[in-house]
């Protein structure tokens, strides 16, 4: 079976990538490659930070792998906080909540509540670069409602949803959120050349 790392140390993220290459692919995390360091992320895009991630894995141990870089881009706010997301607000014990709280405090007296998760996959396959990008369209909610998921979930009402994500669940949310979407055009790549390559 064609093997392929994961740029990341989030254990959940690389459930959720298991959860959907795993019958094609063996996905190996850098925990099985013996790699702990923190990888660097200082690129100015979302493109920029995946591209920096999987090639450091790459040009260290010179396997075919992949990272992501997701961004929440608020209309109103011209597309911010975008490759910031992370760190919205000042460094905090709980960024997730400080982050969500600065948004509704900016958003306060904003009528136009449009907003998208988006993902950038990078990946590096004998160092050739290919990119998928995955949406999903929203609004921002005036409160937080809901107790699941993380980050920005509580506040982010996907488009055709009364519900935020922290309220639909995480079985749901996987199926249509921006990271599935961007796996999803992985997965079809990889499953085309796994067909091509048994053809
Ligand atoms: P990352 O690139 O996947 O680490 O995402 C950067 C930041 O975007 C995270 O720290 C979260 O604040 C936010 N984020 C990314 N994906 C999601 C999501 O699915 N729900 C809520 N927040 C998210």
């Amino acid at each position: 079976m064609k093997k392929l790392v994961v740029a990341t140390h989030n254990a959940h993220k690389l459930d959720e990538i298991r959860h959907m290459l795993g019958d094609r692919l063996e996905v190996l995390s850098l925990t099985d490659l013996g790699c702990s360091e923190e990888i660097p992320e200082t690129a100015d895009t979302l493109e920029g930070n995946a591209l920096q991630k999987a090639r450091y894995v790459y040009e260290k141990y010179g396997c075919d792998c992949f990272a992501d870089d997701s961004g929440l881009e608020v209309e109103a706010l011209n597309g911010q906080p975008g490759v910031h997301t992370a760190r919205f607000a000042p460094p905090s014990e709980n960024q997730a909540e400080a982050n969500t709280q600065k948004l509704l405090s900016v958003l306060r007296e904003e009528p136009n509540r449009r907003a998208r998760f988006r993902t950038i996959i990078a990946l590096l396959e004998g160092g050739v670069p290919h990119l998928f990008e995955g949406i999903v369209e929203g609004t921002i909610a005036t409160e937080k409602r809901g107790l699941g998921g993380f980050g920005y979930d509580p506040v982010f009402i996907p488009k055709g949803e009364t519900l935020t994500f922290a309220e639909l669940g995480s079985d749901y949310k996987n199926q249509i959120s921006h990271r599935a979407n961007a796996v999803k055009k992985l997965y079809e790549y990889l499953s085309l050349q796994l067909t091509e390559t048994q053809s």
